[in-house]
């Protein structure tokens, strides 16, 4: 998985003259999604979009709480505001997403300036928060080191967000919750904390939001859920003689759901972000086989390649298991591509649980890998033991880890020289100029020869290159 930072783009210059609002993400796919919901509102609203923290009325920090490091920087960021918001007492400064929902009341302890902290749960509901902040401020006067504040992070109820009245920002690729929260228990991970509860959304309703952003321009769909092959198990299963789905029980499952949205017209491409183990059913590797859109390319962290490591985060899987789920996707899905999730440095790893995880990693030949340092977070059952392996043994064991990662990762990307693949030029490249980048079918990255103009159209490409991130090749 991820995680990067991105900013607000401006809205078009012909754009409503209403307050200005930016929004800066941290973290996963999920907070991209839910920023571009949060946007979306105040545009309809008849705020404008921003560029810049400093032409903004409104800052809003999305946030995410899965590492230490990761809350750090947006208090380094929020220290940044710091003076404008003594010079504009009128600014309005809010923390969303994860780290609002575990860390409330302190942020407004830890940063004075912070006026809005807002829950994943509650975010749909900016940027009425926003009226009723001001509304309490213009009643109680300005009351210079003393704002008003104001904290949602109640977790009761599922986002919905009716989009219809959305500005949509997102460009030719889109990305669709399909469920919220976790119910699994990693012994590491906030997660479960920040997100809450499982909430699947009925399939009509997120055909019906698919549909609306195809309308809006949309080729290309990343499902989004933190373990999106468990989608419909928090359903009530089926009454008898009712339309029965690929879950347990008969339930709707993400097979069924990759089959609703597959005949979508103007529909291109179908992305999915992250996958569980325990979750990988021979029904979703068929649906997977059978439905043209959907990417030959499954996120499906594994985390440690040590049975030991692996009991003691909770993680409900054991390397053999994880070892026969693979075979099941190989068989029916031969051209299927793999990335994994790494932690190093777990409570109690030794040198040789290590080692299994650089053996596991060149056994399953995952096309990329995504490697982190393990951090303990508050609150977490993890937490409770002693974080023991020193830093300087973690940071050794990530360099390991990013290193067999690239090893295979060029590996996978080599089996792919000479042949011809079919590419929507999704973006222009940022590296060189007169390139275009896309996916192949197998999710795999590939750049190729084409003006910036050209990005929405197919191109026939034959694969010449492979660097252990991306394919780049020529025009057949
Ligand atoms: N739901 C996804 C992952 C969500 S968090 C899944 O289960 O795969 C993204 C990644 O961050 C995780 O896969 C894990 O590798 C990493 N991570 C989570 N908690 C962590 C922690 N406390 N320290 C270090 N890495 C962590
Ligand atoms: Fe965290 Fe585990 Fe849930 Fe992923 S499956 S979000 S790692 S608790
Ligand atoms: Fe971070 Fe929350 Fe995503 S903790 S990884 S922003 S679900």
């Amino acid at each position: 998985m991820s995680l990067a930072r991105v900013e607000t783009k401006a809205s078009p210059a012909a754009a409503a003259a209403g307050p200005a609002v930016h929004v800066v993400t941290f973290g996963c796919q999920m907070n991209k999604y839910d920023s571009l919901l949060v946007e979306g509102r105040f545009v309809g609203d008849g705020y404008r979009l921003v560029a810049s923290m400093e032409e903004a009325d409104v800052v809003l920090f999305n946030t995410c709480a899965v590492r230490e490091h990761a809350e750090e920087r947006v208090y380094s960021w929020l220290g940044e505001l710091k003076r404008r918001k003594r010079e504009h007492p009128d600014l309005v400064v809010g923390v969303l997403g994860c780290m609002a929902q575990r860390a409330e009341e302190e942020i407004f302890e830890r940063a004075g300036h912070v006026d809005l902290v807002v829950g994943t749960r509650r975010f749909h509901q900016l940027p009425e928060l926003v009226d009723e902040l001001r509304a309490r401020r213009a009643a109680g006067g300005a009351r210079p080191g003393r704002p008003e504040r104001l904290l949602a992070t109640e977790m009761d109820g599922v986002v919905a967000v009716d989009r219809a009245r959305e500005v949509y920002t997102g460009g030719l690729h889109g990305y669709l919750a399909v469920m919220r929260g976790c119910d699994l228990n990693c012994t590491y991970c906030i997660v479960p904390r920040t997100r809450g509860r499982v909430a699947s959304r009925p399939i009509a309703e997120l055909v019906a939001e698919a549909r609306w952003m195809v309308e809006q321009g949309v080729r290309v769909i990343t499902l989004l859920g933190q373990t999106l092959n468990s989608y419909g198990e928090d359903f009530d299963p089926p009454m008898s003689g009712a339309a029965r789905g690929a879950g347990r029980d008969g339930r709707p499952a993400l097979a069924d759901l990759l089959r609703a949205l597959e005949p979508l017209a103007g529909l291109e491409r179908i992305r999915m972000i992250t996958l569980h183990p325990s979750y990988v059913t021979r029904e979703l590797a068929r649906a997977i086989a059978d439905c043209a859109k959907v990417e030959r390319f499954l996120p499906l962290p594994l985390q440690s390649g040590s049975d030991h490591v692996l009991r003691r985060m909770k993680r409900g899987y054991n390397l053999e298991l994880y070892r026969r789920r693979i075979a099941i996707l190989r068989e029916e899905v031969p051209d299927i591509e793999l990335s994994s999730d790494w932690i190093v440095g777990f409570p109690g790893e030794t040198d040789a649980d290590f080692e299994q995880s650089e053996r596991a990693l060149a056994e399953f030949g995952f096309a990329q890998s995504f490697v982190f340092r393990y951090s303990p977070r508050p609150g977490t059952a993890a937490a409770d033991l002693s974080d023991d392996v020193p830093e300087a043994i973690k940071a050794e064991r990530n360099t390991r880890l990013l290193a067999a990662a690239e090893q295979a990762g060029r590996r996978r990307m080599e089996r792919q020289i000479g042949s011809t693949k079919d590419v929507l030029a999704e973006e222009p490249s940022e590296r060189r100029a007169g390139s275009l980048r896309g996916r192949t079918r197998e999710g795999l990255a590939i750049g190729f020869p084409g003006p910036a103009e050209q990005v929405g159209s197919w191109f026939r490409v034959r694969v010449e290159h492979a660097s252990p991130y991306a394919l780049s090749g020529t025009l057949v």
